[in-house]
Order: structure tokens, then sequence, then C-alpha cells
């Protein structure tokens, strides 16, 4: 992405990826959000460019060379989501979901931020009861490029007895540890200073290795707590009592597992955004839903995931932390009217679609605290 922090008074470049599925209604909701806070000396260009099945339909590529080339030229980008049934049988190459892996390999995108925060508007919406969740307010600090997900050699080969077996490699470097740990101590001293990392290191020599290191980096944060906990341990934990958790660092597929489960704390995972953050604070934003092919082109999809990654994007690539605490209060102001879309509504309650809601959360932004 474009070198050097985007000034104040200049027009910040946004890469718009919608990707497949929902992405598309989501995404648009966004933009509309983000078109709206303009006239508060924000000065916005979108560029939109095709990733995932869209991009294999166009041109057989889930991440084209334009695309790549546009997401480098830009402040940051907004994206929606990637993924489809249709495209399951596909070469893995080809398959959606590379458009998104390879995206945040090729920018180098290690950091991935996962607040977990429940609006108090909305503690009735868990599954969970209010009196577990009220008030929960945890950020999961998830590496992104490394671990199993990318490790080589992988494959599904044929042995000698013709049976066939498919393998993984998992596998961490010190470095990419350190500089993740460090990510995830700086943000919880910004926070409660409460930092617990997850690993299986009673199992697995890479997790081992994680503990060391995350340890040893923490000897600079003297005033964070560090905590270490078993992954199994984890995913119970964070059920049984979420908010004894302030920052949780873990790798790339615990952190991909863990924060669906976080998820859900908050009543939908229709509310969560995510950062996607390289060495310099430059991100990739989106929702971690995920495409949701079953409700796409409905107008049924909670857009609010995506208008708070539009928000983390203001924060943390564009340096407009009074604007992104205006999206959030507006989010906030449309919830509290009773503001519902299907997956928050509680039965007997009336439901809005994709895009009104998006249209609430942009007129409330023009009203007064
Ligand atoms: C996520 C998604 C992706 C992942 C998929 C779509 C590749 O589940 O962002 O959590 O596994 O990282
Ligand atoms: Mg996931």
């Amino acid at each position: 992405m474009a070198r050097g922090r985007a000034a104040l008074s200049a027009t910040l470049k946004v890469a718009v990826l919608a990707g497949d599925g929902i992405g598309p209604e989501v995404v648009v909701e966004a933009v509309r959000v983000l078109t709206a806070l303009r006239g508060d000396g924000l000065a916005l260009e979108f560029r939109s460019a095709l990733v995932g099945s869209a991009a294999t339909d166009a041109v057989g590529n889930p991440l084209p060379a334009e695309t790549l080339a546009l997401c480098r030229q830009s402040d940051a980008i907004l994206f929606g989501a990637v993924g489809g049934p249709r495209y399951d049988a596909l070469p893995r190459a080809q398959r959606p979901e590379q458009g998104l892996l390879r995206l945040r390999q090729e920018l180098g995108l290690f950091a991935n931020l996962r607040p977990v925060v429940i609006f108090p508007q909305l503690a009735a919406a868990s599954t969970l009861k209010p009196e577990v969740v009220a008030g929960l307010d945890l950020l999961i600090v998830r590496e992104l490029t490394g671990d199993i997900y990318f490790g080589q050699p992988r494959g599904i080969r044929v042995l000698a007895s013709g049976e066939r077996e498919g393998f993984d490699t998992r596998r961490y470097r010190e470095s990419e540890i350190v500089r993740i740990a460090d990510v995830a101590f700086a943000a919880a001293r910004r926070r409660a200073r409460r930092l617990c990392s997850v690993d299986k290191a009673n199992v697995l020599e890479t997790t081992q290795l994680w503990r060391e290191v995350v340890t040893t980096v923490g000897v600079e944060y003297p005033d964070v707590a560090l905590s270490h906990m078993y992954v199994d341990n984890a995913a119970m934990q964070l059920l049984r009592d979420p908010r004894q958790f302030d920052v949780i660092v873990t790798g790339n597929m615990f952190g991909d597992i863990l924060s669906d489960e976080a998820s859900m704390l908050t009543g939908s995972i229709g509310l969560l955004p995510s950062a996607s953050l390289d060495a310099d604070g430059r991100g990739l934003y989106e929702p971690i839903h995920g495409s949701a092919p079953d409700i796409a082109g409905r107008d049924i999809a909670n857009p609010l995931a995506a208008i708070l990654s539009a928000a983390m994007m203001l924060r943390y690539s564009l340096q407009q932390e009074r604007a992104a605490e205006r999206v959030e209060r507006a989010v906030g102001a449309v919830l509290e009217r009773g503001l519902r879309t299907a997956d928050l509504a509680r039965p007997g309650e009336q439901v809005i679609g994709t895009r009104a809601m998006g249209t609430a959360v942009a007129a409330a932004l023009s009203e007064p605290r």
C-alpha cells in the first residue's frame, strides 16, 4: 500500500473489494456511511476491484494482478467476503479463498485484530446469559500470515500402499512470533494490560516455541500481565467466563476458530469487524462473517460488521479517530432506537433489511449526541 501516512487534508484512497455472497451488499452500506462522513474535512476516494469468485469467473484468478496493484496504491482496503459452494470443486489456486489468503501474504498483513465488544443494547441477543456477557470487551490478536495456513510442504500424496494421505505443515519462525507478540502487548498496554497467549504447548512443537518467545517478549512489557492457556481450555473459558480476557494473542488457525466462537458471545457474527495490518499499520478491513451464500442477495444480511470495519479503517489506517468514533456512536444510536436486522431480532421484534440499516446509520451520523 502507498508509503507514508495519509495527511489530514489529502484525499485518502480506499480500495473496495466487495467479493462474493453478501460481501457486495454489506460493503455498499459501509461505503454509504463513509460517504455520509464527507463534509467533516474527510476526502475519500473509492476504487473497486474484483476478488474471489467474481474474479475467478471474469479472469480465472481470485486475485487478479490489477486488484493487487490497486491495493498496493491505496491507503486502505475495504473488503467484503469471499467464498461460495459453487467453487469448492475447483483446484485450490482458483478457489475464492485464495484471493484473500494471497492478499494477506502479498501485503504482509500479519496482524489481525478482532475486537469482540458487546453493545449494551444487545446483551440479550447473545445465546449466553446477559450476566455472563454484559460489558464484554476483548480483543483477539490473530497471527495471519504463518502457521499451518501457509506452511510447506503440504498436499495429498499416494502412499506405497496405494492409500492417499493428506498433509500440512505447521511452522512459526521466532521473528514471526516476536512481531505479533509486540502488536498484542502494545494493544494490551492501551487497554486493561492483560494478555493471554493461547497455544497447545503440551502437544505441538511450534506452539512450545510460541510460548517461549512470547514469554521472552513479555520481559519488555513488565506492565502487562502475561498468562498462557491451552487452546482447548481457552475455547471452554470463552464460554464459561469471557470477561476474564482482555487481549488474547494466538496463531493463525487457533485464532480463526476462537474468533468465530467469540463472535457469538456478542449475539451475532454479523457484528464483528476486523483489521489486518502490516508492519506499518496499513491494512485491510473486513467483517469476519464471511460470504454467507445462503442469505446473499436478499437484503437481510447485517451490514454492521462491515460498517464497524470501516470505522476501524478510519482509526488504524487513515488516522481519523474522531470520524471512527462518530461511526461507532451512530451504530450505537440505531441499536438504541431498537433497529434490528434479522440476526439480531428477538421473537416479536420488528426486522429491517441490510439497506435500511445502512441508511439509518448514515442518517444517525449527523444527529446531535
Ligand atoms: C477468516 C476466514 C478465512 C480464514 C477464510 C475465508 C480463508 O475464515 O478470515 O477468518 O480462514 O482466515
Ligand atoms: Mg474464519
